[in-house]
C-alpha cells in the first residue's frame, strides 16, 4: 500500500480517486481536515476497502510512527500542507507549523521507519514531496521558465515555507540516504478546488452574482495545469523518477488572470446564461495581493524528456471540464461555504 498525506484536500483527493481508478493498491490517508480538507472529496470511495482515511497530523510522530510501523507502506506521497498565499498573508503561522515542522516530522519518521527495513524493501521505498513553482519567485516577462536548475527565490510566507520543506527534503536525501523525489508544479485547476482559489471562487461568485475581484491589474501571469495530469505526472515519477531528483511539472498554458477570468465568464454565458447580462459585468479591480509574484512558468522538457509524461488536456479542454463539474455540483460547494468561509471572504474582500 500507499501512505498520502493531506488526501482529502484538492489535489491529493484528484491524486487518491485516480490511483484507485488505476491501480488495486490500497492508499492509507492522513489527513488533518483543516478547512481545505474534505471527506466530500473522497465520498465515491466510502464503500471501497482498499481507502482508508485517518484524521491526524503529519507533525504527529507518534501517530505516523504508529501508521508507518501498522501498514508497512511501499511509498508515502506527501500533499499535506498549507496552500494558499493570502492566508499565508494574513497569518503565516499555519504555514510554518505544517510546512516546515510537519514535514520536518514526517521525515524523521519515515527515516526512522526506512532504516529499519530489510535491504531488499529499503530498496524499493520511496518519499515523494508535492511541491510548487512559487519556490523559484516571479519572472519578467522576457525571463525564461523555471528549470530545476532555478535558484530558489520564494517571495509569500507560503513559498518560503514550501521552499524550506523542499530544502529539508533535499538533505535528508544527502545525508541519511533516504530515497527521496521532489515534484514542482505550476498552478492547478479542476474538481474539488476549495472556492478560495482564483478559478472556483471566480465561478462561485460569479453564479452568486458577487463582484469577481481581480488583483491589481489583472496581468500577473499564471502557467495553468489540470488536476489530472498533475496526478499523472506524480505518478510516473514515483514509478522511474531517478532518487534524490526533482521534476517541474507545467501545463504550457500561460495566461494573464484576466484572460482566465475573462474565459470563465465567456464559458458561464454559453452554458448559464444570465438574464442581466455576460458575467464580465461582475469584473472588479481590487487591491493588489501584497508581494504578488508577476508570472510564473514551467520549463517542463525533463519530465516530458526522461519519463515521458504530457499532460492530456489544453487549457481550454480542462476549463470546460472544470466549469462543468462546477455547474453540476452545486452542492458541493453549497456545504464548503459555511460560516467560517464566509468570515474569511468578508476579512480578505473587505
Ligand atoms: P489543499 O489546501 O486543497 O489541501 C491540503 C490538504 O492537506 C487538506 O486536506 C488539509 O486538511 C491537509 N493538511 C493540512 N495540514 C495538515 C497537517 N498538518 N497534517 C495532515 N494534513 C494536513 O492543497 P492543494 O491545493 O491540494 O495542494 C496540495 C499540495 O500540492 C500542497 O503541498 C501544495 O503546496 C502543492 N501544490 C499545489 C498547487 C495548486 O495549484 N493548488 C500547485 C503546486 C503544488
Ligand atoms: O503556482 C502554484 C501555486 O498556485 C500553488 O503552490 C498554491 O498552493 C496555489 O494556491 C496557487 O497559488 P496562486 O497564488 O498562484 O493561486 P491563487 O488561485 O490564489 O491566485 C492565482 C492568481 O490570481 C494570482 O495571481 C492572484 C490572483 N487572484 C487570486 C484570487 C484568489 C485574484 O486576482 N483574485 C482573487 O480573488
Amino acid at each position: 500500500m500507499i501512505l498520502v498525506t493531506g488526501g482529502a484536500g484538492f489535489i491529493g483527493a484528484n491524486f487518491v480517486l485516480d490511483w484507485l481508478a488505476t491501480s488495486d493498491e490500497a492508499v492509507l490517508n492522513l489527513d488533518k481536515l483543516t478547512y481545505a480538507g474534505n471527506r466530500d472529496n473522497l465520498a465515491a470511495l466510502a464503500q471501497d476497502s482498499r481507502h482508508r482515511l485517518v484524521v491526524g497530523d503529519i507533525g504527529d510522530r507518534a501517530l505516523v510512527d504508529a501508521l508507518l510501523q501498522t501498514h508497512r507502506p511501499r511509498a508515502v506521497i506527501n500533499f499535506a500542507a498549507e496552500s494558499h498565499v493570502d492566508r499565508s498573508i494574513h497569518g503565516p503561522a499555519a504555514f510554518i507549523d505544517t510546512n516546515i515542522v510537519g514535514t520536518f516530522q514526517l521525515l524523521e519518521a519515515v527515516r526512522q521507519h526506512w532504516n529499519g527495513l530489510e535491504p531488499e524493501d529499503q530498496q524499493r521505498f520511496r518519499f515523494l514531496h508535492v511541491s510548487t513553482d512559487e519556490v523559484y519567485g516571479s519572472l519578467a516577462a522576457n525571463e525564461p521558465a523555471f528549470s530545476e536548475t532555478t535558484a530558489y527565490a520564494p517571495n509569500s510566507p507560503y513559498s518560503a515555507s514550501k521552499a524550506a520543506s523542499d530544502h529539508l527534503v533535499r538533505a535528508w536525501h544527502h545525508t541519511y540516504g533516504l530515497p527521496v523525489l521532489t515534484t514542482n508544479c505550476s498552478n492547478n485547476y479542476g474538481p474539488f478546488q476549495f472556492p478560495e482559489k482564483l478559478i472556483p471562487l471566480m465561478l462561485h461568485h460569479a453564479l452568486t452574482g458577487k463582484p469577481l475581484p481581480v488583483y491589481g491589474d489583472g496581468a500577473n501571469i499564471r502557467d495553468w495545469l489540470y488536476v489530472g495530469d498533475h496526478a499523472a505526472g506524480i505518478r510516473r515519477v514515483l514509478e522511474a523518477g531517478r532518487l534524490g531528483e526533482t521534476y517541474n511539472i507545467g501545463g504550457d498554458s500561460e495566461r494573464t488572470n484576466l484572460q482566465v477570468v475573462h474565459g470563465l465568464c465567456d464559458m458561464l454565458d454559453r452554458l448559464r446564461p444570465d438574464p442581466q447580462g455576460s458575467y464580465r459585468r461582475l469584473i472588479r479591480f481590487v487591491s493588489d495581493r501584497p508581494g504578488h509574484d508577476r508570472r510564473y512558468a514551467i520549463d517542463a522538457r525533463k519530465i516530458r524528456t526522461e519519463l515521458g509524461w504530457a499532460p492530456a488536456h489544453s487549457f481550454e479542454s480542462g476549463l470546460e471540464h472544470t466549469v462543468a463539474w462546477y455547474l453540476s455540483h452545486a452542492t458541493w460547494v453549497e456545504r464548503i461555504t459555511s460560516g467560517a468561509y464566509r468570515d474569511w471572504l468578508a476579512t480578505h474582500y473587505q
